[in-house]
This record gives structure tokens, sequence and C-alpha cells, in this order.
């Protein structure tokens, strides 16, 4: 065999028993290198829990975006509650109102709107509404409702 072509064969197979060496370590992730991964990988927006402190964009963005009662009553409550639709209490039937509130107290009026009850779909569809949103949205209804 060829000199060269002999080296050349004998290198191609140290070569393969390095790769294929199960001890060979994998390539140490230093710890600089890690926090540039986790950097890379890290989601563009942070998930903001209630409760959490609120910070830079999150914070600007959060309160702003809070809806009033009555906004809400107009863009989610207002086709079924103006009505009376489907036996939905009407905005301004203070004796339909009344008579829920008295038979079942505030408390579990609230609940049953957030939750669905009959026809009533579970927050009245305004799925991105909190609960502090809903019980504002009734305040409004039933202050609106005297
Ligand atoms: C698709 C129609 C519909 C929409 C939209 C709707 N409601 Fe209702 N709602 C009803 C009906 C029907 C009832 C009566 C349910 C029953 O007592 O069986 C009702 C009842 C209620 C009650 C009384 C619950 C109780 O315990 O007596 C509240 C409070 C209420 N809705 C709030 C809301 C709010 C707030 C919204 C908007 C965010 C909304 N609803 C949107 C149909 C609707």
């Amino acid at each position: 065999m060829h000199t060269l072509t002999r080296t050349a064969l004998m290198a191609a197979a140290a070569l393969l028993l390095v790769a294929c060496n199960p001890n060979n370590p994998a390539p140490e992730l230093t710890e600089k290198r890690t926090a540039a991964v986790a950097e890379r990988i890290a989601p563009h927006g942070q998930v903001a829990m209630e409760g959490d402190a609120m910070t830079g964009a999150v914070a600007a963005a959060g309160p702003a975006a809070a809806r009033s009662g009555s906004d809400i009553y107009q863009s989610n409550c207002l086709a079924c509650h103006s009505s009376g639709a489907m036996g939905a209490p009407k905005m301004g039937d203070a004796a339909a109102w009344a008579a829920r509130i008295d038979a079942k107290g505030l408390e579990t009026v609230y609940a049953n709107a957030i939750n669905g009850i009959g026809m009533m779909p579970a927050k009245g569809t305004c799925m991105n509404c909190s609960d502090d949103e809903i019980h504002a949205v009734i305040d409004y209804m039933v202050e609106n409702s005297q």
C-alpha cells in the first residue's frame, strides 16, 4: 500500500475512534454560554400573573387597558340585557334585578354571571374579562336599574 494512503487511512480511523468514543465528554456549557442560550430561547413577552409587581411595558399596558363597566356592557352584555332576550334581567328593570339579588345575594349573582347560568353564557361572552371587570359591569347594570 502506498505510504501516503496508509497514513490517510490511519488518520481517518483515529478520527473515527475519537468521534465514537463514548467517554468523549459533550462540549461543556460554561455559565456564560448557558445564560446566552437561556436569553435566546426566552419568550419575548413576560406573563404577568395577578399579584406580580408590574414592571415596564406591562405596567403601562395593564391599568391603561382596564375597561369600565359601561364599556363592557356596551360590547358584551347589551345584546341580551337591553332587550331581555331569553329571559335576561333587563337593564333598567329594577324589579327583575332586585328579585334576583334579594333571593340569592349579590355574591351568588356575581358568581353566576362569571360561571354562566341557564341561557346566560359564562362571563356574558367576555372571556377576557377579569372577575373584577364582570363585577363592575353588574354593578353598572344594577345601579342603572334602581
Ligand atoms: C346571550 C345572551 C346574554 C349575554 C350576552 C349576557 N347575558 Fe347575562 N343573562 C342572560 C340570561 C338569559 C340570563 C338569565 C339566566 C337565568 O336566570 O336563567 C342572564 C342573567 C344575568 C345575571 C343574573 C344572574 C343571576 O344569578 O340571577 C347577571 C348578573 C348577568 N346576566 C350579567 C351579564 C353580564 C355582566 C354580561 C356581559 C359581560 C351578560 N350578562 C351578557 C343572557 C345573557
